[in-house]
C-alpha cells in the first residue's frame, strides 16, 4: 500500500462525485450555504422556515462525508509515517489515539448513513468536497493533527451542537439522539489535535513556535462559528477539548479573506504535492 495517498485516489464507488468548493458554489442546491466559503458555516437557520428540510439533509450529507474523511486521515497517519519520536515519524501512542478515532468514524458514518436514511437523502445526491482529507495529507504529524483534529473537527462540535438544539427544537429525536452521541466523540478528537502537538514539540522549541503559529491560523479560521446564540455552548465545548478562553478570543480576531484563502492553501499545499 501507498503512502501519502494522493487526494484523487481515495476508495470511492460509482455514487460519489468529488467536486472541487469553486464548482460547488455553481451549484445552486448550496449556493445560499457557499456565499461564504464553508458549507459548515451555514448561517442559523430555524425548523420553521420552509427551506429547513432540504438545508438540514444538505448539510448533514456534508458531515458524512467528512466522517468517511475523517476516517481516511486518522487510518492515514497510522500508516503514512514510521512509528518513532522524529520530527518525520509519529509515536505509538499517537497511532494508538488514531485507531482509536478510525473506530469512532466509522461508527460516525454508519450513523450519518442511518441519519441519511431517516432523511430520505440518497448517498451521493450530493457533490463531495474534499477539503478535509487534503489536510490530512501534511507531512508534519503534530501540522496534520493541528488542522483535521483542532480545527476542522473543532468547527464540527459547532455544527453538532447547533444541530442537536436543531432537532429539540424541531421534534426530531432520531437527528437529536445522533447529533449528541457524534459530539460527545468529537469533543475528545479535538482534544488529541491540541494535545499532540504539545507533547511532539516538547524538547524542539523551533517546531513548537512553527507549529503554534500554523494552529493560531487554523484557529482563526475553523473557530469563528461559535457566534451568536450557540457562542456560549462553542465556547464551552471548546475549553473541554484542551482551548484556552485566550485561545478562543485570539482565534475570534478576523481574517482578511485574502489571508483566509492564502491560509488555506498553505494548510493543503502538502496535498498537490503528494506525488501521483
Ligand atoms: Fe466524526
Ligand atoms: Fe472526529
Amino acid at each position: 500500500m501507498k503512502r501519502f495517498l494522493p487526494v484523487d485516489q481515495v476508495a470511492r464507488d460509482s455514487r460519489f462525485r468529488w467536486v472541487r468548493d469553486s464548482e460547488r458554489a455553481q451549484d445552486p442546491r448550496e449556493s445560499d450555504v457557499l456565499g461564504n466559503g464553508n458549507y459548515q458555516r451555514a448561517g442559523r437557520f430555524s425548523p420553521a422556515s420552509e427551506e429547513a428540510p432540504e438545508r438540514t439533509r444538505r448539510l448533514m450529507h456534508g458531515i458524512f462525508m467528512g466522517e468517511v474523511q475523517a476516517l481516511e486521515g486518522a487510518g492515514r497517519t497510522c500508516f503514512d509515517f514510521d512509528t518513532g519520536d522524529g520530527a518525520d515519524q509519529a509515536p505509538y501512542a499517537l497511532k494508538l489515539d488514531m485507531a482509536r478515532q478510525c473506530w469512532d468514524e466509522s461508527r460516525h458514518v454508519e450513523i450519518s448513513v442511518k441519519l441519511a436514511a431517516w432523511m430520505g437523502t440518497e448517498i451521493g445526491e450530493f457533490g463531495e468536497g474534499r477539503g478535509l482529507y487534503e489536510a490530512a495529507c501534511n507531512r508534519d504529524p503534530a501540522l496534520r493533527l493541528t488542522a483535521v483534529n483542532r480545527g476542522i473537527e473543532g468547527l464540527a462540535i459547532d455544527v453538532f451542537a447547533t444541530m442537536r438544539k436543531f432537532g429539540i427544537e424541531a421534534g426530531d429525536p432520531v437527528l437529536t439522539f445522533c447529533e449528541d452521541w457524534m459530539l460527545a466523540d468529537e469533543v475528545t478528537h479535538v482534544k488529541m489535535g491540541s494535545d499532540w502537538l504539545r507533547r511532539l514539540t516538547a524538547d524542539d522549541p523551533e517546531r513548537r513556535e512553527r507549529a503554534l503559529e500554523f494552529q493560531r491560523l487554523v484557529d482563526k479560521i475553523f473557530s469563528r462559528a461559535g457566534r451568536g446564540d450557540s457562542a456560549e455552548d462553542a465556547r464551552q465545548y471548546r475549553r473541554l477539548a484542551g482551548f484556552t478562553d485566550e485561545d478562543i478570543d485570539e482565534a475570534h480576531q478576523d481574517l482578511s479573506p485574502e489571508e483566509e484563502r492564502a491560509f488555506r492553501r498553505k494548510m493543503t499545499a502538502d496535498a498537490r504535492a503528494v506525488p501521483a
